[in-house]
């Protein structure tokens, strides 16, 4: 059995996740249980319905990610657990059940941040098909600007890793809704599937991204130092009085802007009819056809038009952010930056400026628990354990 065995579980939101990873840098088990079909009636997480689906499922996934990796509890070195942010009720299930076990086979405690998880997602891929090697690694001591960008988080990092250890610095971030929180949003309202993001994945190809021209006003910092903004759970989990106007999203505009052309052109109905035929399908549509027997062209149009701006909103950003900070290295992680337009299109820019961009497997860029045990791993390097009395921090911020 390899030594560095650590033990990753999750449950920050609406995903029930175990994994074992060697040392950061290889995974020998990731297993995931989704509470899509808990939640997808209500067309978003519930958060009392998250707590009971973890307390489901966790024994048995932590079970099922110890026989894939082939081992038991006695051969793993620590166990690390996403301490926040989060649904408090839901990252408590995870952190009652990762402290039992520790203290049950007297195995170090490693609390991760869930943002730092998404950011070490793209670090394990790299070292996993050998783009980050123990030779090349200390490449990695250039910064990086890593977005973080999924149902609960758009925030910009510089992250910087010297000899193992990793710092991070809040760069930018969104000042009400997350992208992912708009996808799900606007597929609620066109009554796509949940979550939304897949949905307007698949959709947006055949529709026209120019129809209906949406517009990302210069976000006005005086609005939150007025003490007006934030206003959302997402929003308070990190300062943004000292931040640079010009990294910061805002993606509840745009959400209403979406409603407002719905009602303005009658689409309201046809949204509303669409529900039963949609939930006969199995998964979003590939074809031309079966998207046009789903949604008229003018829907198209506009699920195209939405991911098209907001999109182009997180490249500018993003890349305004690299060229002010001198940064050559982007990394783009969680749900969102599986995305197939946002992939190319962060692809096409990066190589225009000569940056470099990376991005996780698809399966690592939503929730999962190999990333927890990835960030880990320079914590357990460097003796940086849990205290006793660890409890979940919903709004827990990363950096400074
Ligand atoms: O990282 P994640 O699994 O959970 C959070 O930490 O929030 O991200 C989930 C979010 C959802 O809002 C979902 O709609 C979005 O990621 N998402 C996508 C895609 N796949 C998932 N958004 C756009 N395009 C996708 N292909
Ligand atoms: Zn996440």
């Amino acid at each position: 059995m390899p030594s560095g065995l650590i033990l990753g579980i999750e449950s920050s939101c609406d995903e029930t996740a175990a994994a074992v990873v060697e040392r950061g840098a290889r995974t020998l088990s990731s297993v995931v249980a989704s509470q899509i079909a808990t939640h997808a009636r209500y067309g978003g997480v519930v958060p009392e319905l998250a707590s009971r689906e973890h307390l489901r499922a966790i024994v048995p996934v932590v079970r099922t990610a110890l026989a894939q990796a082939g081992c038991t509890l006695a051969d793993l070195d620590a166990i690390a657990v996403t301490s926040g942010p989060g649904l408090a009720g839901a990252l408590l299930v995870g952190i009652t059940y990762a402290k039992a076990l520790a203290f049950a086979r007297n195995l170090p405690l490693i609390a991760v941040n869930h943002l730092e998880g998404h950011i070490h997602a793209v670090l394990l891929h790299e070292r996993e098909t050998g783009d980050l090697s123990p030779q090349t690694e200390p490449a990695t001591a250039l910064p990086v600007l890593a977005l973080v960008v999924s149902g609960g988080h758009t925030h910009l990092y510089r992250a910087k890793g010297a000899h193992g250890t990793w710092s991070y610095s809040l760069v930018g971030r969104t000042l009400d809704d997350a992208a992912g929180e708009a996808y799900d949003k606007v597929a609620k309202l066109l009554g796509l599937g949940y979550p939304g993001g897949p949905w307007i994945d698949a959709l947006a190809p055949f529709g026209n991204p120019r129809a209906v021209p949406f517009a990302f006003a210069h976000v006005k910092t005086k609005l939150h130092l007025a003490g007006k903004a934030p206003r959302t759970k997402a929003a308070k989990t990190a300062p943004i009085a000292n931040l640079d106007p010009r990294f910061l999203f805002s993606f509840s505009g745009i959400k209403t802007a979406v409603l407002r052309h719905v009602e303005l052109h009658d689409l309201r109905s046809e949204a509303r009819a669409r529900v039963p035929a949609m939930l006969a399908l199995s998964g979003p549509p590939q074809t031309q056809e079966a998207a046009l027997a789903l949604c008229p062209q003018p829907t198209l149009d506009l699920i195209a038009s939405f991911q098209h701006a907001v999109i182009g909103d997180l490249k500018k950003k993003t890349f305004a952010a690299a060229e002010s900070l001198a940064i050559r290295r982007i990394l783009v992680t969680g749900g969102v930056a599986s995305n197939r337009e946002l992939r190319a299109r962060f692809t096409a820019e990066a190589a225009q400026a000569g940056l470099e961009v990376a991005y996780p497997t698809l399966e690592l860029s939503t929730d999962n628990a190999a990333m927890i045990a990835a960030a880990a791993w320079p914590r357990y390097a460097a003796g940086e354990f849990a205290p006793p009395g660890l409890t979940a921090n919903p709004s827990l911020a990363l950096g400074r």
